[in-house]
Protein backbone atom coordinates (compact mmCIF):
# COMPACT_ATOMS: atom_id res chain seq x y z
CA UNK A 1 0.00 0.00 0.00
CA UNK A 2 1.55 3.15 -1.08
CA UNK A 3 -0.25 5.30 2.27
CA UNK A 4 1.82 2.18 4.11
CA UNK A 5 5.14 2.96 2.23
CA UNK A 6 5.00 6.83 2.98
CA UNK A 7 4.50 6.37 6.40
CA UNK A 8 7.66 3.73 6.73
CA UNK A 9 9.23 6.38 4.65
CA UNK A 10 8.46 9.64 7.10
CA UNK A 11 8.88 7.40 10.18
CA UNK A 12 12.05 6.08 9.32
CA UNK A 13 13.72 9.28 7.82
CA UNK A 14 12.49 10.93 11.11
CA UNK A 15 14.10 8.44 13.47
CA UNK A 16 17.11 8.44 11.28
CA UNK A 17 17.52 11.91 11.47
CA UNK A 18 16.93 11.87 15.36
CA UNK A 19 19.62 9.11 15.55
CA UNK A 20 22.18 11.55 13.63
CA UNK A 21 21.58 14.43 15.34
CA UNK A 22 22.06 12.78 19.07
CA UNK A 23 24.84 10.80 18.49
CA UNK A 24 26.29 13.45 16.43
CA UNK A 25 25.97 15.50 19.22
CA UNK A 26 27.05 13.45 21.78
CA UNK A 27 30.26 12.65 19.76
CA UNK A 28 31.36 16.56 18.70
CA UNK A 29 30.78 17.17 22.40
CA UNK A 30 33.23 14.56 23.32
CA UNK A 31 35.74 15.59 21.03
CA UNK A 32 35.27 19.19 21.69
CA UNK A 33 35.79 19.01 25.68
CA UNK A 34 39.49 17.96 27.13
CA UNK A 35 37.59 17.52 30.01
CA UNK A 36 35.71 14.65 28.63
CA UNK A 37 38.73 13.03 27.75
CA UNK A 38 38.51 10.04 30.36
CA UNK A 39 37.37 6.35 29.91
CA UNK A 40 33.57 6.24 30.92
CA UNK A 41 33.19 8.88 28.07
CA UNK A 42 35.64 7.71 25.79
CA UNK A 43 33.00 4.45 25.97
CA UNK A 44 30.25 6.58 25.04
CA UNK A 45 31.86 7.85 22.31
CA UNK A 46 32.79 4.41 21.01
CA UNK A 47 28.66 4.05 22.15
CA UNK A 48 27.65 6.67 19.75
CA UNK A 49 30.43 5.73 16.87
CA UNK A 50 28.83 2.23 16.35
CA UNK A 51 25.21 3.89 16.93
CA UNK A 52 25.43 5.68 14.32
CA UNK A 53 27.77 3.04 11.91
CA UNK A 54 25.01 0.28 12.78
CA UNK A 55 21.67 2.89 11.67
CA UNK A 56 22.89 3.83 8.78
CA UNK A 57 23.90 0.10 7.32
CA UNK A 58 20.06 -0.88 7.73
CA UNK A 59 17.91 2.58 8.00
CA UNK A 60 18.58 4.55 4.81
CA UNK A 61 18.60 1.94 2.60
CA UNK A 62 14.82 1.02 3.76
CA UNK A 63 13.76 4.63 3.42
CA UNK A 64 15.59 4.73 -0.30
CA UNK A 65 13.28 1.51 -1.38
CA UNK A 66 10.10 3.12 0.38
CA UNK A 67 10.76 6.62 -1.54
CA UNK A 68 11.21 4.52 -4.95
CA UNK A 69 9.01 2.13 -4.29
CA UNK A 70 11.70 -0.68 -4.97
CA UNK A 71 12.54 -3.72 -2.93
CA UNK A 72 15.67 -4.92 -4.94
CA UNK A 73 18.79 -5.48 -3.14
CA UNK A 74 21.80 -7.29 -4.75
CA UNK A 75 23.45 -10.84 -3.44
CA UNK A 76 26.69 -8.91 -2.21
CA UNK A 77 24.99 -6.08 -0.83
CA UNK A 78 23.12 -7.97 1.29
CA UNK A 79 26.01 -10.14 2.54
CA UNK A 80 27.70 -7.08 3.28
CA UNK A 81 24.68 -5.41 5.03
CA UNK A 82 23.81 -8.47 7.04
CA UNK A 83 28.06 -8.54 7.91
CA UNK A 84 28.15 -4.56 8.90
CA UNK A 85 25.20 -4.37 10.77
CA UNK A 86 25.84 -7.54 12.88
CA UNK A 87 29.47 -6.28 13.53
CA UNK A 88 28.55 -3.01 14.83
CA UNK A 89 25.48 -3.71 16.96
CA UNK A 90 27.88 -7.14 18.25
CA UNK A 91 30.10 -4.55 19.03
CA UNK A 92 27.82 -2.29 20.42
CA UNK A 93 26.74 -4.89 22.99
CA UNK A 94 30.18 -5.62 23.82
CA UNK A 95 30.76 -1.50 24.67
CA UNK A 96 27.56 -1.03 26.77
CA UNK A 97 29.29 -4.71 28.76
CA UNK A 98 31.73 -2.79 29.31
CA UNK A 99 30.37 0.37 30.44
CA UNK A 100 28.59 -1.41 32.69
CA UNK A 101 31.96 -2.81 34.14
CA UNK A 102 33.12 0.85 34.04
CA UNK A 103 30.41 1.96 36.36
CA UNK A 104 30.86 -0.64 38.49
CA UNK A 105 34.61 -0.04 39.65
CA UNK A 106 33.47 3.94 39.79
CA UNK A 107 31.07 3.62 42.11
CA UNK A 108 31.70 0.67 44.19
CA UNK A 109 35.76 0.38 43.91
CA UNK A 110 36.74 3.95 43.35
CA UNK A 111 40.08 3.48 44.69
CA UNK A 112 40.50 0.86 42.14
CA UNK A 113 40.00 3.21 39.44
CA UNK A 114 43.22 3.77 38.27
CA UNK A 115 44.88 0.65 37.85
CA UNK A 116 42.19 -1.16 36.80
CA UNK A 117 41.08 1.26 34.14
CA UNK A 118 44.22 3.20 32.81
CA UNK A 119 44.37 4.66 29.18
CA UNK A 120 46.09 0.86 28.22
CA UNK A 121 43.08 -1.49 30.07
CA UNK A 122 40.74 1.21 28.46
CA UNK A 123 42.20 0.68 24.95
CA UNK A 124 42.36 -2.90 25.46
CA UNK A 125 38.60 -3.30 26.20
CA UNK A 126 37.40 -1.13 23.89
CA UNK A 127 39.57 -3.34 21.33
CA UNK A 128 38.05 -6.27 22.60
CA UNK A 129 34.56 -5.24 21.88
CA UNK A 130 35.27 -4.11 18.57
CA UNK A 131 37.21 -7.74 17.76
CA UNK A 132 34.36 -9.67 19.46
CA UNK A 133 31.83 -7.85 17.43
CA UNK A 134 33.85 -8.46 14.56
CA UNK A 135 34.15 -12.27 15.17
CA UNK A 136 30.82 -12.53 15.69
CA UNK A 137 29.49 -10.98 12.41
CA UNK A 138 32.07 -13.04 10.52
CA UNK A 139 30.80 -16.43 11.90
CA UNK A 140 27.50 -15.52 11.41
CA UNK A 141 27.47 -14.14 8.00
CA UNK A 142 29.87 -17.00 6.94
CA UNK A 143 28.17 -19.41 8.09
CA UNK A 144 24.54 -18.12 6.41
CA UNK A 145 26.03 -16.76 3.21
CA UNK A 146 27.76 -20.45 2.25
CA UNK A 147 23.86 -22.36 2.80
CA UNK A 148 22.49 -23.30 -0.37
CA UNK A 149 19.67 -21.36 -0.29
CA UNK A 150 16.61 -23.04 -2.60
CA UNK A 151 12.95 -21.38 -0.89
CA UNK A 152 13.11 -18.56 -3.34
CA UNK A 153 14.94 -14.86 -2.53
CA UNK A 154 12.71 -12.67 -1.01
CA UNK A 155 13.88 -11.27 2.32
CA UNK A 156 10.45 -10.72 4.55
CA UNK A 157 12.22 -7.49 6.40
CA UNK A 158 13.15 -3.99 5.88
CA UNK A 159 16.93 -5.29 5.57
CA UNK A 160 18.82 -8.42 5.28
CA UNK A 161 18.42 -9.99 8.46
CA UNK A 162 19.92 -13.10 9.25
CA UNK A 163 17.01 -15.36 10.54
CA UNK A 164 14.94 -14.16 7.51
CA UNK A 165 17.71 -15.41 5.06
CA UNK A 166 17.76 -18.48 7.27
CA UNK A 167 14.46 -19.20 6.64
CA UNK A 168 15.43 -19.56 2.40
CA UNK A 169 18.02 -21.71 3.35
CA UNK A 170 17.39 -25.67 2.28
CA UNK A 171 16.47 -27.43 5.14
CA UNK A 172 19.14 -29.94 5.81
CA UNK A 173 21.53 -27.19 6.03
CA UNK A 174 20.79 -25.92 9.32
CA UNK A 175 23.03 -27.35 11.59
CA UNK A 176 26.01 -25.58 11.17
CA UNK A 177 24.35 -22.06 11.77
CA UNK A 178 22.48 -23.67 14.90
CA UNK A 179 26.31 -24.38 16.17
CA UNK A 180 27.14 -20.62 15.75
CA UNK A 181 23.83 -19.41 16.92
CA UNK A 182 24.63 -21.58 20.64
CA UNK A 183 28.30 -20.00 20.81
CA UNK A 184 27.24 -15.95 20.12
CA UNK A 185 24.06 -16.81 22.59
CA UNK A 186 26.19 -18.30 25.57
CA UNK A 187 28.18 -15.35 25.29
CA UNK A 188 25.47 -12.88 24.71
CA UNK A 189 23.74 -14.51 27.88
CA UNK A 190 27.11 -13.84 29.95
CA UNK A 191 27.39 -10.58 29.40
CA UNK A 192 23.70 -9.54 30.39
CA UNK A 193 23.92 -11.47 33.61
CA UNK A 194 27.52 -9.39 33.97
CA UNK A 195 25.62 -6.37 33.21
CA UNK A 196 22.82 -7.22 35.34
CA UNK A 197 25.05 -8.13 38.27
CA UNK A 198 27.43 -4.62 38.08
CA UNK A 199 24.29 -2.85 38.46
CA UNK A 200 23.10 -4.74 40.92
CA UNK A 201 26.45 -4.29 43.08
CA UNK A 202 25.80 -0.84 42.10
CA UNK A 203 22.44 -0.34 43.64
CA UNK A 204 23.22 -2.27 46.49
CA UNK A 205 26.46 1.01 47.23
CA UNK A 206 24.00 3.42 46.36
CA UNK A 207 21.68 2.64 49.13
CA UNK A 208 24.04 2.61 51.71
CA UNK A 209 24.36 6.03 50.87
CA UNK A 210 21.75 7.93 53.55
CA UNK A 211 21.18 10.12 51.13
CA UNK A 212 17.74 10.14 49.49
CA UNK A 213 18.43 12.76 46.44
CA UNK A 214 21.61 10.35 45.52
CA UNK A 215 19.35 7.38 45.23
CA UNK A 216 16.96 9.39 43.15
CA UNK A 217 19.67 10.55 41.11
CA UNK A 218 21.67 6.81 40.83
CA UNK A 219 18.16 5.30 40.18
CA UNK A 220 16.96 7.50 37.42
CA UNK A 221 20.20 7.07 35.70
CA UNK A 222 20.86 3.17 35.84
CA UNK A 223 17.55 1.63 35.20
CA UNK A 224 16.78 3.54 32.05
CA UNK A 225 20.34 1.67 31.37
CA UNK A 226 19.40 -1.38 32.47
CA UNK A 227 16.00 -1.11 30.40
CA UNK A 228 17.73 -0.28 27.01
CA UNK A 229 19.96 -3.43 27.71
CA UNK A 230 17.28 -5.44 28.33
CA UNK A 231 15.18 -4.10 25.38
CA UNK A 232 17.92 -4.99 23.57
CA UNK A 233 18.72 -8.13 24.64
CA UNK A 234 15.37 -9.90 24.76
CA UNK A 235 14.08 -7.98 21.48
CA UNK A 236 17.05 -10.30 19.58
CA UNK A 237 16.58 -12.93 21.55
CA UNK A 238 13.16 -13.60 20.06
CA UNK A 239 14.29 -12.51 16.52
CA UNK A 240 17.52 -15.36 16.15
CA UNK A 241 15.91 -17.95 18.58
CA UNK A 242 12.38 -18.32 18.21
CA UNK A 243 11.07 -21.41 16.48
CA UNK A 244 9.80 -20.70 13.16
CA UNK A 245 6.37 -21.53 13.78
CA UNK A 246 5.86 -18.36 15.79
CA UNK A 247 6.69 -16.13 12.61
CA UNK A 248 4.45 -13.51 10.97
CA UNK A 249 5.83 -10.78 8.64
CA UNK A 250 4.13 -8.09 11.08
CA UNK A 251 5.70 -9.28 14.69
CA UNK A 252 9.06 -9.90 12.69
CA UNK A 253 9.20 -6.44 11.81
CA UNK A 254 8.16 -4.82 14.59
CA UNK A 255 10.82 -6.95 17.01
CA UNK A 256 13.51 -5.88 14.32
CA UNK A 257 12.53 -2.48 14.53
CA UNK A 258 13.32 -2.73 18.18
CA UNK A 259 16.64 -3.97 18.34
CA UNK A 260 18.21 -2.65 15.36
CA UNK A 261 16.45 1.11 14.94
CA UNK A 262 15.13 2.08 18.50
CA UNK A 263 18.68 1.78 20.41
CA UNK A 264 20.68 3.91 18.35
CA UNK A 265 17.96 6.14 18.41
CA UNK A 266 17.38 6.78 22.00
CA UNK A 267 20.63 5.86 23.29
CA UNK A 268 22.17 9.24 23.19
CA UNK A 269 19.28 10.45 25.10
CA UNK A 270 19.62 7.88 27.85
CA UNK A 271 23.36 7.85 28.08
CA UNK A 272 23.15 11.57 28.51
CA UNK A 273 20.00 12.65 29.85
CA UNK A 274 20.84 13.07 33.32
CA UNK A 275 24.83 14.02 32.41
CA UNK A 276 25.48 17.77 33.38
CA UNK A 277 28.86 17.13 32.12
CA UNK A 278 27.97 16.76 28.40
CA UNK A 279 25.32 19.27 28.48
CA UNK A 280 27.89 21.93 29.85
CA UNK A 281 30.32 20.59 27.23
CA UNK A 282 27.33 21.03 24.54
CA UNK A 283 26.85 24.30 25.63
CA UNK A 284 30.45 25.19 25.25
CA UNK A 285 30.45 23.43 21.66
CA UNK A 286 27.30 25.58 20.78
CA UNK A 287 29.83 28.62 21.71
CA UNK A 288 33.45 28.18 20.93
CA UNK A 289 34.55 24.99 19.56
CA UNK A 290 33.63 25.63 16.21
CA UNK A 291 35.11 28.99 16.40
CA UNK A 292 38.47 27.69 18.23
CA UNK A 293 38.70 24.82 15.02
CA UNK A 294 38.08 27.34 12.37
CA UNK A 295 40.98 29.34 13.98
CA UNK A 296 43.03 26.56 14.24
CA UNK A 297 42.79 25.47 10.45
CA UNK A 298 43.52 29.12 9.16
CA UNK A 299 46.57 29.45 11.55
CA UNK A 300 47.69 25.99 10.37
CA UNK A 301 47.28 26.62 6.82
C1 LIG B 1 36.93 3.83 22.08
O1 LIG B 1 37.41 3.77 23.41
C2 LIG B 1 38.82 3.68 23.54
C3 LIG B 1 39.18 3.42 24.99
O2 LIG B 1 38.79 4.44 25.85
C4 LIG B 1 39.44 4.93 22.95
O3 LIG B 1 40.85 4.89 23.07
C5 LIG B 1 39.04 5.06 21.48
O4 LIG B 1 39.53 6.25 20.94
C6 LIG B 1 37.54 5.00 21.32
N1 LIG B 1 37.24 4.91 19.89
C7 LIG B 1 36.20 5.52 19.29
C8 LIG B 1 36.08 5.36 17.84
O5 LIG B 1 35.39 6.16 19.90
Amino acid sequence: MRELQLLHFWLFLGIYLAALLGNGLIITAIACDHHLHRPMYFFLLNLSVLDLGSISTTVPKSIANSHWDTKAISYQACATQAFLFLFLISAEYFILTVMAYDRYIAICKPLHYGTLLGSRACVHMAAAAWGCGFLNAVLHTASIFSLPLCQGNAVDQFFCEIPQIFKLACSDAYLREVRVLVVSSCFAFGCFVFIVLSYGQIFRAVLRIPSEQRWHKAFSTCLPHLAVVSLFISTVSFAYLKPPSISSPSLDLVVAVLYSVVPPAVNPLIYSMRNHEIKDALRKVMTGCFLDGIKNLLSSA
